[in-house]
């Protein structure tokens, strides 16, 4: 039906309609009179374009496809009576935003919320979003970001799910599944961009849109894995990213967007460039003009110029001289079309109805539960004789320190779609009415700012905490220290907080310190001197009350990190599924047998562990698990049966987990594989299944995890998905140091 609809409408367009419907305009270039507050003033603001071109008059020409940032009724309605109503084919606009963890209720960045291991909250999440966005005219978002970071310099890991591929994987999914519903065609859905394709996240040094390279293998095996998942799960868009891959620049690459995404996967949806990328190409050094890069990228697979206007100053031309066939052209243009169509915009091109406009007041209780889930407790130590957490009865006088504990913008982190700041609900604010409510004393001080090296506060602060039972500390980052274009190299609490926090603790009293980031930080030092650390990440709308409920054990934290914490910055890049090595820094003493040696000619550093500070999967909460009866349901599995049949007589791997602790708790119950024997190098573990459990005190449930061709095949040498003869290791338990461990091979 929509391919029919598809094709009748394209035979009958002009060139001109057709390159219209590649060309994306950034709204806040140019409002309509009248309608300039109603766009957005939160989301992302680009630097005006060339030429100061009027997209409205592109719209009435029925010469433009799609807006940028263009948020509200009023403008997104305003723009598409221009392109319905004043045109000769009446085809309705796409309107784009960067709605990434939320719309106007906002929710913790993603980073956060995939700490939770919770898919369905996050499609939830997703499912809000879209409901909210739509209200104003919002129809497309440039999420999920499913770029895979094992490197925390780089400050986009905090819009993304993590280091893992297959937690990665289900994420993507998950956020498909919120965003696009059941149906595309719902009205409460919206198309989703998965971005950015491809790699990205593996930019050199952590530095922001640099250069990436790596073997097919590896981009395989670990990077391109949740892309393909989006693909399967049916997103309907894609972003081609700034960094050029193995040489040839994302945007410019029909490797990844022709041979893999399209022939490989299957995926007909359209791909719009990043911002600008297309005239990149031309700084990358593979285009000498417009022209040529206008060219290459629309040849590899870029269907939407996003605001570099190449396009469509470019293409008239180059059709007309034949450079670029009229049939591939079309081809954009019917991907495009597709998901107009499937949107349901040329039966409902325009949004009535009341607006959103500020964070809804029901959608309030799932933010506050996705902060809480997100909330990673990295360690917990005893003060008099118990974890100084949850505060329960712990202090009756509390002094609330640092930058973060009443500072709303950085609360919510980066790209936090069109919020409201006075919509926070900030730390400062819901200790204040806990204290009221729960009859405790609360003195409050800033210390020093985020940045800067001012101790202009440092006594006040010292002051408060000498009054104090039990000390919160709030330091870390400002949301704009992670993000876009926000690498760092160093991973310290930035400004003066360090010593903030120093002169803190030199008082003896027993802090709890709250790290707001956006990226794991190193955090050697308050891991050493400080009992309690949690990592809270940016939460969102919710920030106070949903810290305020974990202190003080309303409710009990349960997040577990999806990035390793490293000692030191020189460890990075660090990451739990690495490859093995063949000379480890461990290794049996051939001599005893238990025993293990240490030695010079081994993979580590002269001046630090091996180890990051926090491993992946690690996550503490107010109970304690334990695992047994780690066992494989068969000791040989057919590996060609498999191959044949990939749905075929799944393995089953288990575990019994028990709460032994005195509270009620929710783990998230990890299960990892190693192979041996392969032809490639397999990691030395990797995460290949996962589920959150809540369990009473005493209380134990025996954990399955089905193991069949997707999570026990890996890539070869030929970049071929396969499962071969080799020996299998399964751990299952709370973090990736799980060392229950049972075993089974697979033969030919
Ligand atoms: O969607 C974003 C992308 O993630 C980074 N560059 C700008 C785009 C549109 O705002």
């Amino acid at each position: 039906q929509i391919e029919r609809r598809v094709d009748a409408l394209l035979r009958q367009m002009t060139l001109t309609e057709k390159i219209g419907q590649l060309v994306q305009y950034n709204a806040t270039q140019s409002h309509p009179a009248g309608t300039e507050k109603k766009s957005t003033a939160a989301l992302n603001v680009n630097p005006p374009g060339p030429g100061g071109v009027d997209s409205y008059e592109l719209a009435q020409k029925g010469e433009l496809g799609s807006m940028l940032n263009a948020v509200g009724q009023d403008l997104t309605n305003h723009f598409q009576h221009a392109a319905v109503d004043q045109t000769r084919l009446h085809i309705p606009l796409l309107f784009g935003a960067d709605v990434v963890h939320g719309f106007r209720t906002i929710f913790p960045v993603p980073l956060a919320t995939a700490s939770s291991w919770d898919p369905d909250l996050i499609t939830e999440m997703g499912r809000t979003a879209a409901i909210e966005a739509r209200t104003a005219g919002v129809n497309w978002f440039y999420s999920p970001m499913v770029d895979i970071a094992r490197d925390p310099r780089w400050g986009r890991c905090t819009e993304g799910a993590g280091e893992d591929p297959y937690l990665g994987s289900v994420i993507a999914r998950a956020y498909i599944r919120g965003y696009q519903g059941k149906s595309l065609g719902d009205r409460n859905s919206v198309a989703a961009s998965v971005k950015h394709y491809a790699a990205y996240g593996a930019a050199e040094a952590g530095r922001d849109y640099n250069t990436t390279d790596m073997s097919d293998l590896l981009l395989r095996q670990v990077y391109l894995a949740p892309y393909r998942a989006a693909a399967q799960e049916g997103a309907a868009t894609f972003m081609s990213a700034f960094n050029s891959l193995n040489g040839v620049p994302a945007s410019a690459n029909p490797y990844l967007m022709q041979t893999i995404l399209r022939e490989e996967w299957g995926f007909n949806g359209f791909i719009v460039s990043d911002y600008t990328a297309v005239m990149e190409l031309i700084r990358h050094g593979i285009a000498l003009d417009a022209a040529s890069a206008t060219e290459k990228a629309l040849k590899a697979g870029v269907d939407i110029d996003m605001n570099a206007h190449f396009y469509d100053k470019e293409l008239p031309a180059l059709v007309n001289s034949g450079k670029v066939p009229m049939a591939v052209v079309d081809e954009a243009v019917r991907r495009i079309l597709r998901v107009k169509f499937a949107l349901g915009l040329f039966e409902h091109p325009f949004t009535e109805g009341p607006e959103v406009t500020r964070a809804v007041p029901e959608h309030r209780p799932l933010a506050r539960r996705a902060a809480e889930e997100s909330f990673v407790l990295l360690q917990n130590k005893p003060v008099n004789g118990k974890p100084l957490l949850p505060l329960t009865g712990n202090g009756r006088n509390i002094a609330l320190i640092g930058p973060l504990a009443d500072d709303a913008p950085d609360m919510v982190g980066a790209w936090s779609g069109a919020n409201n700041f006075e919509d926070v609900h900030t730390l400062r604010q819901s200790f204040t009415e806990a204290a009221q409510q729960e009859g405790f004393a609360l003195a409050y001080a800033k210390g020093t700012d985020i940045s800067g090296n001012s101790n202009a506060g440092f006594e006040a602060a010292v002051a408060a905490a000498e009054e104090a039972d039990v000390v919160v500390m709030a330091l870390g980052e400002s949301s704009d220290m992670s993000g876009e274009a926000a690498s760092r190299t160093h991973l310290d609490l930035p400004g003066n907080q360090q010593a903030l926090l120093e002169a803190v603790q030199a008082t003896g009293k027993p802090i709890v310190l709250l790290i707001f980031s956006g990226r794991p930080l190193v955090l050697k030092w308050a891991s050493e001197h400080v009992p309690a650390v949690m990592e809270v990440w940016f939460p969102g709308m919710e920030t106070g009350p949903a810290i305020t409920n974990v202190l003080f054990g309303k409710t009990a934290p349960s997040g577990k990190l999806t990035m390793s914490f490293p000692q030191s910055v020189g460890q990075v890049p660090i990451y739990y599924n690495r490859l093995p090595t063949g000379r480890p820094i461990q290794y049996p003493d051939p001599a005893h047998p238990d025993a293990y040696v240490e030695k010079k000619y081994v993979s580590r550093y002269l001046d630090e562990s091996n180890d990051p500070l926090f491993p992946f999967g690690h996550g503490l909460t107010y109970t304690a698990f334990a695992y047994k009866d780690v066992s494989v349901s068969a000791q040989r599995v057919n590996a060609s049966a498999l191959m044949k049949d990939r749905k075929a007589n799944p393995l089953i791997a288990s575990a019994i987990i028990t709460n032994t602790g005195e509270r009620e708790g929710s783990e998230v119950v990890q299960c990892y594989i190693n192979i041996r024997g392969a032809s490639t190098e397999q990691p030395v573990r990797s995460l290949q299944g996962f589920a959150r459990v809540t369990l009473k005190p005493g209380e134990s449930r025996k954990v399955e995890f089905p193991l069949g061709f997707d999570e026990l095949s890996f890539y070869n040498a030929k970049s071929q998905q396969v499962i071969e003869p080799a020996e299998y290791t399964v751990f299952i338990g709370g973090s990736s140091l799980a060392d229950q461990a049972a075993r089974f091979v697979t033969l030919p």
